[in-house]
């Protein structure tokens, strides 16, 4: 329970005017459609996600657990703007100047079009936003900001509300864009960035595993563009670092010719992955066999499982089974299906999937294959990175140069074709 307490106020007519943040009504074909244009961050990947970079005018909200790099994401968005020679101003609420121009050193040369407050109270920002009179600012964090006329705590709803709402009407206001930085909590949601979702006009995240340098950036909302577009950043001690080719990067330590390692061309946003899942069976001595499942989704493993035995006759019930997407990366579309079940598969026969092969399908509970979304641009990718055979469902798009399809309409099928009927027969290769 939270109390808010209501502030009733007199709306005068001079009120109105000195509120109102645009030119009043007009028909629609005399409204300047120019007005939206996006201005590059300077760092691609986070381009890439925003649809081409910020908008004036626009508030973007950057939500991530703590620790996962939100603050050095954007301090080298802030350098990378000036540098090109806009005024940004950097509001850190939670790191001093001193900390936060001990970081900008270590990432980017300093430019003097890159301002910096460490400052707490949203009246003194809106002040100094006017003062510097930047194209961008960012908040860091919108949680420690507060407004002290109001008599709820710093971090609480209300706080957050309010002062996310006057920095929303400051950037209509003025044409400047904000970002603001929103701290997740531990399960997932919550506090900030939840509250302020439909107030801003782009939200993105910001995840990654900790203990890998992956990190995933994706914009959930967006007014200005595309959805679910996917940025990828690896965190080095040089701050973080695009990855434009992140199939190379998440094969690139693959072992070849190992049992239960295949091979899925995976679609995020528009942009197609390859990721390598792994699998390994083994004899188990419990009495309630252990399923672990990492990066791929423990129900979908438990129900590929059940498919295997009842549709396959291939039967793992006493074996415990592990399996993981490589590289930190989570996979949790269906399209991931057969890759599993034959991961499962080869493990359990210590037969390796034929060098060069991916494969491709959703799996239903009759053990059919089906089609994916997209399969052309994700058989496009296995193809750019010198795969020569594809494993598909039937009635699939036509092969791109230098791939082979081979189709099964079931998963006892596919076994076969990758099997060979046998055991120790390696596979696709003969197709
Ligand atoms: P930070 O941006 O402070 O996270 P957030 O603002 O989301 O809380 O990043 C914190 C982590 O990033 C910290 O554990 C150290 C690591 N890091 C690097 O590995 N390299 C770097 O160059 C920087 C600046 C941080
Ligand atoms: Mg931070």
């Amino acid at each position: 329970m939270v109390e808010e307490v209501d502030q009733p106020t007199a709306v005068s007519a001079s009120m109105v005017a000195a509120s109102r943040s645009g030119l009043g009504p007009m028909p629609i074909d005399q409204v300047p459609a120019d007005e939206w244009v996006a201005t590059s961050t300077g760092i691609d990947e986070l381009d890439r996600v925003l649809g081409g970079g910020l908008v004036p005018g626009s508030v973007t909200l950057v939500g991530g657990e703590p620790g996962i790099g939100k603050s050095t994401l954007l301090l080298q968005a802030a350098a990378a703007r000036a540098a090109a020679g806009d005024r940004v101003l950097y509001v850190s609420a939670e790191e001093s100047r001193q900390q936060v121009r001990l970081r900008a050193g270590r990432l980017a040369t300093l430019d003097p079009d890159l301002w910096l407050v460490a400052e707490t109270g949203l009246p003194v920002v809106l002040a100094d936003l006017a003062q510097v009179d930047p194209a961008l600012v960012i908040i860091d964090s919108v949680q420690a900001l507060a407004d002290p006329a109001l008599s709820s705590a710093p971090g609480s709803v209300a706080q957050v509300r309010h002062v996310a709402a006057q920095l929303v009407a400051e950037a209509k206001r003025r044409g400047v864009a904000v970002v603001l930085v929103g701290h997740v909590t531990k399960d997932g949601s919550l506090a900030g960035p939840r509250v302020l979702e439909h107030v801003v006009d782009t939200v993105c995240t910001f995840e990654g595993e900790r203990h890998h340098a992956l990190r995933m950036l994706r914009a959930v909302k967006h007014r200005f563009g595309p959805t679910h577009e996917l940025g990828l950043f690896q965190m080095t001690g040089k701050g973080l670092l695009g990855v434009p080719d992140p199939s190379g990067l998440f094969l690139s330590d693959r072992r070849r010719g190992v049992p239960g390692s295949v091979v899925v061309p995976t679609l995020d946003g528009s942009r197609p992955l390859l990721v390598e899942i792994q699998a390994l069976v083994t004899g188990s001595e419990l009495g309630n066999p252990r399923r672990s499942a990492q990066g791929v989704d423990s129900g979908r493993l438990n129900m590929i499982l059940a498919v295997l035995e009842e549709r396959a006759g291939i039967s793992v019930a006493k074996h415990d089974v592990y399996a993981l997407a490589a590289g930190g990366l989570r996979v949790t579309e269906p399209g991931a299906d057969l890759a599993l079940a034959l991961a499962v598969v080869s493990s359990a026969t210590d037969t390796p999937v034929a060098e060069g092969v991916v494969v491709c399908a959703e799996l239903g509970l009759g053990g059919e294959l089906r089609q994916v979304s997209r399969l052309d641009r994700r058989l496009a990718e296995a193809a750019r990175l010198g795969f020569t055979t594809a494993l598909v469902a039937p009635d699939g798009p036509a092969a791109p140069p230098g791939l082979r399809c081979a189709s099964a309409a079931t998963l006892a099928e596919a076994v076969r074709l990758c099997h060979g009927g046998g055991l120790g027969r390696p596979l696709v290769a003969a197709v």
